[in-house]
């Protein structure tokens, strides 16, 4: 009688226990289930996100950083194009030594004027003359006065000869 006592009752734990295990494993399926798809929407926002929106920024930022990047290396370019020509100019602007080592100093190695006024443009009779009269004292300007005593007329005319070609090779040194 007791054997078949024990025997319901183990038989019951038994049922129980499936029945338990078979609950619990359906809990944890469901866990699992919304641990899923909690997963697969993290998935999602994460993949949405970082890549796809990241994405259009980056190209965005891109195509704008290449722009101007690329408008930088433009004026850059001129930049350095209208330095080169400047140097050319310069360097292709040559003038005498007699020119440069008395003149240039306040007429410019151009003859474009510092302390003294622009040379360009003037003819050679006209800054014959007036080269002529500082000499003589006959324009007044202490400054040519000195400088021109020891230059004779030869110098002088070369002088003017130079000068009044200052306009022709400036312009064309600057292409005009
Ligand atoms: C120390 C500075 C200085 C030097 C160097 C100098 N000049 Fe002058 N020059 C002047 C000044 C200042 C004037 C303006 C004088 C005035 O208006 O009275 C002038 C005026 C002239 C003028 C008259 C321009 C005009 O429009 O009336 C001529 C031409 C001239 N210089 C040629 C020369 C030549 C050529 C040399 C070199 C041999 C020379 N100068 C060297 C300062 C200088």
């Amino acid at each position: 009688m007791i054997r078949h006592v024990i025997a319901a009752i183990a038989t019951l734990l038994a049922l129980w226990a499936s029945y338990y295990m078979y609950s619990l494993d359906k809990t944890v399926h469901k866990l699992q289930e919304i641990h899923r798809v909690i997963k697969a929407s993290e998935i999602k926002v994460q993949l949405k996100k970082p890549t796809i929106v990241r994405e259009d920024v980056q190209t965005d930022n891109k195509a704008a950083a290449e722009k101007q990047l690329k408008a930088k290396n433009k004026e850059l370019d001129k930049k350095l194009e209208a330095l080169k020509n400047k140097a050319g100019n310069i360097a292709a602007f040559k003038v005498s030594k007699l020119y440069k080592q008395n003149c240039s100093s306040c007429h410019g190695v151009n003859g474009r004027g510092i302390i003294g006024p622009s040379l360009v443009g003037k003819s050679k009779e006209f800054i014959l003359k007036q080269l002529k009269d500082f000499k003589s004292g006959k324009r007044r300007n202490y400054v040519m006065y000195g400088l021109l005593q020891k230059m004779d007329d030869e110098k002088l005319n070369n002088l003017a000869t130079e000068i009044s070609t200052f306009k022709e090779k400036w312009d064309k040194y600057n292409n005009k």
